[in-house]
């Protein structure tokens, strides 16, 4: 009995892979290393003293993925592969669509024909689109406002309709707000490609003197400081909300969506002060205009996933920001500092 993870030398897979591990679960791991290091692997046995099968491969090429299910006896997929870049997907939708889209349907395909049932699949907030109302539920309506969003409103189409055309099907997708953080031992973490995207690594890559300043887009939002508000999720908080999904389809047919989130919203602002305070520097940021397609506030409702998989998160954003700066501290160029 094995576990498959999809992309799990990534950010939220390695975090994930770790508590499977420390479980006890066998994994083995597909992933294309497109956005992720090898290096990835040695740091998670430095954790575990355990270790992982990793295939090196694109999970769209079917004769590869067939090979594995015909090899090891997988009884559950976690799967993570896919690009994640916003604004990329704007710039390149062809290639969001091809990697996305293909490598989830391939996936299926393959889990149909070697009889695999249980799927936990990463969703996200960006289903949401321009949330009408906070805090958002599952049942908030859906929408798409960039092709890595369509991507994920397709997936998840997709899984719905294999979970009525297959009533054995057991099918959880996460919706993750804000992921941030790192392990605690700041031994894995997230290592951006270039210049971050997302907030905290952003402030991180300020904080150790890489960037010169933080921009802040927008001040003037209908926020109590006028920045934006995200719900933040410690990523070991995230990783640990998989172990509880797939408990929970275990014994739960069909195809169940949960916001994986603290149900709190922190802004911009809060974010820098508290990166500042942690790390025990000033964080020089500016604000900008507004970025097109960005909204004032988003966070989760909770109430659902916590009633459902017993779960709930337990870290505030100030330890989010100190485990976050330990790794990127202890690893200022990510994975390549060992090289
Ligand atoms: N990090 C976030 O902020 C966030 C938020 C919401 C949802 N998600 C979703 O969670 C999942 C994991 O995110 P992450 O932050 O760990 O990203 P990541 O880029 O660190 O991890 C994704 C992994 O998938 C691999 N990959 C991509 N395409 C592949 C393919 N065709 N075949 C094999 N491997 C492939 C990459 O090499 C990478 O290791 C993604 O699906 C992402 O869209 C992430």
């Amino acid at each position: 009995m094995a576990i498959l993870v999809t992309g799990g030398a990534g950010y939220i897979g390695s975090h994930t892979i770790v508590q499977l591990l420390e479980e006890g679960q066998q994994v083995i791991v597909i992933d294309d290393l497109s956005n992720s290091h090898l290096e990835v692997f040695n740091r998670i046995k430095a954790i575990t003293a355990k270790e992982v099968v990793f295939i090196e491969g694109d999970v769209s090429d079917k004769h590869l993925l067939a090979g594995i299910f015909k090899k090891f006896d997988i009884t559950s997929v976690i799967h993570f592969a896919g690009f994640k870049a916003v604004g990329e997907s704007v710039a390149n939708p062809l290639m969001y669509y091809q990697n996305n889209i293909n490598c989830s349907l391939t996936l299926f395909a393959c889990m149909q024909e070697f009889n695999c049932k249980e799927i936990v699949f990463s969703s996200s907030a960006t289903v949401y689109g321009d949330p009408e109302t906070v805090p958002i539920t599952e049942q908030s309506a859906l929408s798409a406002t960039n092709p890595y969003g369509q991507t994920k409103l397709m997936i998840e189409y997709i899984l719905k309709d294999i979970a009525i055309a297959d009533p054995a099907m057991r099918i959880a997708i996460l919706r993750y707000f804000n992921p941030v953080g790192a392990h605690p031992s700041g031994l894995i973490g997230e290592d951006p490609n270039g210049i971050p995207n997302n907030l905290v690594p952003f402030v991180a890559k300020v904080a150790i003197g890489e960037l010169p300043k933080v921009y802040v887009f927008g001040d003037d939002y209908d926020t109590p400081d006028g920045t934006g508000v995200r719900d933040y999720i410690h990523v070991v908080d995230l990783a640990t909300g998989h172990l509880a999904a797939l408990k929970k389809i275990k014994d739960h047919v069909g195809c169940a969506v949960y916001n994986l989130g603290t149900g709190q919203g922190n802004s911009v602002l809060e974010v820098i002060k508290t990166f500042a305070d942690v790390a025990g520097r000033d964080i020089p940021f500016q604000i900008s205009a507004r970025r097109a397609g960005d909204i004032a506030t988003c966070y989760a409702s909770v109430e659902s996933t916590t009633a459902a998989l017993n779960w709930s998160a337990k870290a505030d954003l100030k330890q989010m920001i100190k485990d976050h700066w330990h790794w990127q501290q202890k690893n200022p160029k990510g994975y390549k500092s060992v090289h």
